[in-house]
């Protein structure tokens, strides 16, 4: 299934999406309680200032009488006590907010690590196909953003909800207070200002989820022009990936602006009906005031309030609105968890000893759906014997070793090891049991000692040395300042074709697993370093079961058996005597094409 087909169709199901994300929220609820708490108090405080403008004006500018329940306080004692209290309970205020700002972000910065560690669990364990099929690009933004979405988003958005809640009810509470006719106009004016925001939700997730596509995109562009630099600069394509990445950008800005074209009306509207509510209670307020129903303080103290009011329910719609977009990053994420496997894990044998026979047996395997590439396959390889597969290319050589430590499974048929279905052993001890080197060798940055460690990380010093030396490593080893601990890939010396393919010997030397699949490069290397390689090669093979696909004449002489590809089929078998004097055969025309240049350098 591809990533960018997903139509993240759960995102509106918020209980749902909640049910999911609460087992990463239970391990730090105590704390998101604790914030959660701090902001009630934090949003009540916004209303204190507007609350003391009343006494402040009525008692201190006046001169009138104020009472508090039973008490009575003297002009005096608002005038020294109203200016340090509004400082004081600021810096209250103060204190509250970075507590708050602090336990919010560790709450979540947890909870979005503790999704990435596993989602990438989750990712590193899926099969090659996921990774066939998907971009680089799309997997990483999705792997870096949504969690951070989904947590930090989900956290802040609850905090400032709470403390905007809390401060519009405080301030709402000094409106009644002042006047509860006034409140009531004044209130109602607001929140109409921001119903408008409610209405653009379903816009905000579909923009959402292209930016992503895109984003994804220039990021996977962004790793070609470090892997594929040296083919962008040797075929000129600077330009054209420059143009495509422009076109790219370009896209995101497109898609950024149609968002801010539906909702940049929003803030002024809200504004304006804001403006309009002020004024309205103006009008109002002039009647009640000339009427003595209202004192200048408390008039004072409400449009302060009021104005205040405009930023927490700006804050709730906002949230409200964000809310989709986190829930749109939640249902993202939870898609990649329940991304299936398709090679299943569930076998309970181990593979204990080299396999007497290893058998293809009636297999027929296809990528994809549309065209089947390997027809009916069956053949059988003994222990401790060579198999060389050879064929056109495109035939399915590669294919066919690939099904063997399960990289994909067989569509139908089986591969047997002793009679024993590979299905029926654990994934890890059937893959512990074979050794790889494959047509193109990856290596991981790192020394070169790391890179020969990762056949079997606890080897001895001695069985490093001796894979170093029957991988024919020790001589291009001691040519360098750290030996073997240098620094290789990407921050470190560059290798030569050879030398990359002896770092992989070596690595599946060590390994010494009884069966080895040799996918020989094609590349043809000068004459000293191919006999070198092949040297290495005869080391590694040495006592195994070896299925090699092959491209040397040399290798084809040593085995026991060749069978013959062409397109997925199996078209001949035997040994070189036997196939060579097939007149008119597959093996003798390809012998002749591809291999017989080869003799003088196999026989010299
Ligand atoms: N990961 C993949 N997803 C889809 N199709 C694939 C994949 N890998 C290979 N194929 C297709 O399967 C067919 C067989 O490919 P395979 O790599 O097995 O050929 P090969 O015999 O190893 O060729 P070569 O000698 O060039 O390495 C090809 O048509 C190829 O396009
Ligand atoms: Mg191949």
């Amino acid at each position: 299934m591809k990533l960018d087909e997903i139509k993240t169709e759960t995102a509106f199901n918020y209980k749902y999406l909640l049910k999911r994300i609460f087992p990463y929220i239970k391990p730090v609820m105590f704390r998101i309680l604790i914030a959660f708490l701090l902001a009630i108090p934090l949003g009540l405080l916004d209303g204190i200032t507007a609350f003391a403008l009343k006494p402040y004006i009525d008692v201190v500018v006046n001169g009138n009488s104020y009472t508090l329940g039973a008490y009575v306080l003297t002009r005096d004692f608002l005038a020294m006590w109203i200016p340090p209290a509004i400082v004081m309970f600021a810096g209250i205020q103060g204190i509250l907010r970075y507590l708050n700002t602090y336990l919010a972000d560790w709450i979540s910065m947890t909870i979005s690590n503790s999704i990435k560690v596993d989602l990438f669990k989750k990712l590193i364990y899926l099969d090659s196909k996921f990774y066939d099929e998907n971009s680089s690009g799309l997997v990483i933004s999705r792997f870096l953003n949504d969690p951070d979405t989904a947590a930090k988003q989900l956290i802040n958005s609850i905090k400032t909800l709470i403390t905007s809640f809390t401060s519009a009810l405080g301030l709402i509470f000094v409106l009644l207070y002042n006047s509860w006719e006034l409140a009531v106009v004044g209130v109602i004016v607001l929140v109409c200002a921001f119903l408008p925001m409610a209405l653009l939700r379903k816009k905000i997730k579909e923009v959402s989820n292209k930016n992503t596509v895109v984003g994804g995109d220039i990021t996977t562009s962004f790793n070609e022009t470090y892997t594929g630099n040296k083919v962008i600069s040797g075929y000129n394509l600077q330009n054209d990936i420059y143009l495509k990445v422009k076109k790219l950008i370009r896209e995101t800005f497109t898609l950024q602006m149609s968002l801010t074209k539906r909702t940049g009306w929003l803030s002024p509207i809200m504004y304006i009906i804001a403006s309009l509510g002020i004024a309205f209670v103006m009008l109002v307020g002039n009647n009640l005031i000339i009427s003595g129903r209202l004192t200048t303080g408390s008039f004072a103290s409400f449009i302060t309030s009021l104005l205040l009011l405009y930023k927490p329910i700006k804050t709730l719609g906002q949230d409200l609105t964000n809310i989709q977009g986190i829930f749109v990053a939640i249902s993202r994420v939870f898609e990649l968890f329940d991304f299936d496997k398709e090679i299943v894990d569930s076998g309970k044998k181990e593979v204990s000893h080299s396999p007497n026979v290893i058998e293809f047996k009636n297999v027929s395997f296809s990528y994809n759906e549309e065209n089947e590439i390997l027809h009916n396959i069956s053949f059988k390889i003994n222990h401790g014997q060579t198999l060389a597969i050879v064929g056109n290319s495109g035939g399915g050589k590669s294919t066919i070793v690939n099904l063997l430590p399960r990289f994909y499974d067989v569509n139908s048929g089986e591969i047997l090891f002793d009679n024993i279905n590979i299905k029926d052993f654990k994934l890890d001890s059937l893959r512990n049991s074979i050794s790889e080197v494959f047509q193109d060798n990856f290596l991981f940055s790192g020394t070169i000692k790391d890179n020969i460690l990762v056949g079997k990380k606890d080897a001895t010093k001695e069985e490093i040395e001796k894979v170093v030396q029957a991988s024919h490593l020790d001589e291009f080893i001691n040519t360098l300042e750290d030996g073997i601990d240098t620094q290789i890939g990407e921050n470190g010396v560059s290798l030569s074709g050879g030398q990359r393919q002896r770092i992989a010997i070596a690595r599946a030397m060590i390994k010494n697993a009884p069966i080895v699949i040799l996918d020989e490069a094609t590349s043809a290397l000068d004459n000293k370093s191919e006999k070198i390689v092949q040297k290495a090669l005869d080391n590694l093979m040495k006592d195994k079961t070896v299925f090699v696909i092959a491209h040397r004449l040399s290798t084809i002489f040593n085995a026991d058996k060749i069978i013959v590809v062409d397109d997925g089929n199996i078209i001949e078998e035997g040994t070189h005597e036997e196939l060579i004097n097939i007149s008119d055969g597959k093996y003798r025309n390809l012998y002749n094409m591809q291999f017989k240049n080869q003799e003088n350098l196999v026989l010299q």
